[in-house]
């Protein structure tokens, strides 16, 4: 009789879930950092559309790849736990998880409804325009910026919790969190 071979839990996530994470936070953060930015500005100066064209085209490269991450994680599913946190610790991780993959969803669309009704260019990088799908309506771009602005705030707290959450792990708890993320697990 042959016998199988019991496959091993995995511990951290997975290349793929890593490479999704550290470059879409990357997208995420410089986003972040060129729209308030932007928001200081006096609209219709040439910095002010220049650091938005970068901004919308952080924003749409987050929208075309957050589907793509939602559905392998659907199937990937989260790593198992050396040491498996407590039931409230884990719900709250999960709800802060949720939280920020329903704000990844939710920022580019507001973004995209913002400029595509009022009538704004949609580029990425110089090399292109994604379509304009909406009629111009000025009442649905100043809903979309409301939104987008409204969402900017809820991301923020809620990305600081994400980072509190994290330092908690390394320095206070000491314990595999971060490692799961970086691949040394
Ligand atoms: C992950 C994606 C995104 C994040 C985190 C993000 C974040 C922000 C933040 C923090 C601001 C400054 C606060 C505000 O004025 O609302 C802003 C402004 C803005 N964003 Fe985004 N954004 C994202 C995607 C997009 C996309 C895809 C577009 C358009 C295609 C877009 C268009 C704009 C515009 C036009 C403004 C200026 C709004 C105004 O002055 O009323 N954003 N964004
Ligand atoms: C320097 C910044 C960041 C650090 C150090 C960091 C760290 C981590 C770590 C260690 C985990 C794994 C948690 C676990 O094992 O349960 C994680 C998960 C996660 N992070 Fe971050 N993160 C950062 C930025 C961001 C940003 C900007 C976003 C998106 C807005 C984000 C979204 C997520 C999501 C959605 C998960 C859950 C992954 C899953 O279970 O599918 N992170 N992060």
């Amino acid at each position: 009789m042959s016998t199988l071979p019991i496959p091993s839990p995995r511990y951290g996530y997975d290349r793929l879930q890593r490479g999704f994470h550290w470059l879409m936070a990357a997208l995420i953060f410089a986003a972040i950092g060129l729209g308030v930015w932007s928001a200081w500005l006096v609209q219709g100066t040439p910095l002010r559309r220049g650091l938005l064209d970068i901004h919308k085209s952080l924003g749409m490269t987050v929208l075309a790849l957050i589907g793509l991450r939602i559905l392998y994680r659907l199937v990937a599913g989260e790593p198992a736990f050396r040491v498996p946190p407590g039931r409230l610790a884990h719900l709250a991780a999960k709800a802060g998880h949720a939280g920020l993959y329903v704000l990844m969803l939710f920022m580019p669309l507001t973004g995209y409804l913002t400029s595509a009704s009022g009538g704004n260019t949609l580029p990425w990088f110089g090399l292109f325009s994604w379509p304009n799908l909406l009629p111009r309506d000025k009442a649905n771009a100043m809903l979309g910026a409301g939104l987008h602005y409204g969402g900017a705030w809820t991301l923020g707290a809620v990305l600081a919790l994400h980072l509190l959450a994290v330092a908690w792990h390394v320095f206070v708890r000491r314990d595999e969190v971060l490692a799961r993320m970086i691949g040394t697990r």
